[in-house]
């Protein structure tokens, strides 16, 4: 079925914020032009859009999307960020994470005066992020060498250290674009989930955590045995702002094995 993930929900897309061949759309104080073939999903997502109460409060507490509420959720059950942290948001557009995870941390005066955020925050995306605040927001595809080492010089410059093995959470909400060919879609994914997992063991602490979206359906059960393989508790996790007819879930891995 086109557009759903490994799921089968019948919704005409896969994801819980927008609808297939839109690319970012769930930037919730924009709403943007959504160019799809089918004008019918594209009226569905946007009345669920307009009427989801996450949407709203997202509007109302500043968050550029409803996803921060997924995050947010994953904090409070794990017990994920903590101020001082170094963290890294894979596939970050719009924002909301990075924004979420800026709250949690918050800011404090340095000795110069100036007010400097209590840890460190890098983002990186394909699409362009507008700014927030002390946070470091790359452009970039993961699955390129580049991109990963920009990511690993911003991550030094922001340290003043390797960053290697100074990492303390690792969050990846990446989704692929869909080809609406379930095995296609599901070797996608798994390759993200794969590259975030790698980045995961080369950067984080021993005792580091890293959070990565997945769909249930044909990769599920090969990403849940491959944390098991690196770390010593994986937990899966939907949120409630997760739609429920989506096939989406988090996978919490924390501990590093060996
Ligand atoms: C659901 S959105 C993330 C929303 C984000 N967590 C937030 O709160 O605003 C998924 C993001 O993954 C990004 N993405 C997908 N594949 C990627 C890749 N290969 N490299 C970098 N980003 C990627 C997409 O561009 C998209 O912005």
């Amino acid at each position: 079925m086109r557009g759903t993930f490994g799921g089968g929900e019948g919704q005409g897309w896969h994801g819980p914020d927008y609808p297939p061949e839109a690319g970012r759309t769930d930037i919730v104080r924009v709403m943007v032009k959504v160019r799809t073939k089918s004008k019918k999903v594209d009226k569905a997502w946007f009345q669920q859009h307009v009427t989801d109460p996450w949407v709203r409060r997202a509007q109302q507490e500043g968050y550029r999307a409803r996803a921060a509420y997924k995050l947010q959720e994953l904090d409070e059950v794990f017990q994920l960020v903590r101020p001082g942290q170094c963290i890294v948001d894979l596939g970050c557009a719009p924002g909301a994470w990075c924004q979420y995870l800026r709250r949690r941390l918050g800011v404090q005066a340095g000795p110069d005066g100036q007010v400097r955020l209590r840890g460190v925050i890098v983002g990186v995306d394909l699409l362009p992020v507008e700014p927030i605040d002390g946070v470091h927001v790359l452009q970039g595809d993961v699955r390129e060498d580049s991109t990963l080492q920009a990511l690993q010089a911003t991550l030094q410059q922001a340290l003043g250290q390797p960053p290697q093995r100074a990492v303390d959470l690792v969050v990846s909400d990446m989704a692929p674009n869909l080809s609406g060919v379930q095995a296609v879609d599901a070797a996608r994914l798994e390759h993200l989930v794969e590259l975030a997992v790698d980045f995961a063991l080369q950067h984080l602490k021993p005792e580091g955590a890293l959070v990565v979206k997945v769909f249930h359906g044909a990769a599920y059960d090969a990403l849940v045995r491959l944390l098991r393989q690196h770390f010593v508790q994986v937990k899966a996790h939907k949120p409630k702002a997760s739609r429920p007819q989506s096939a989406e879930t988090f996978l919490v891995a924390r501990g590093l094995k060996g």
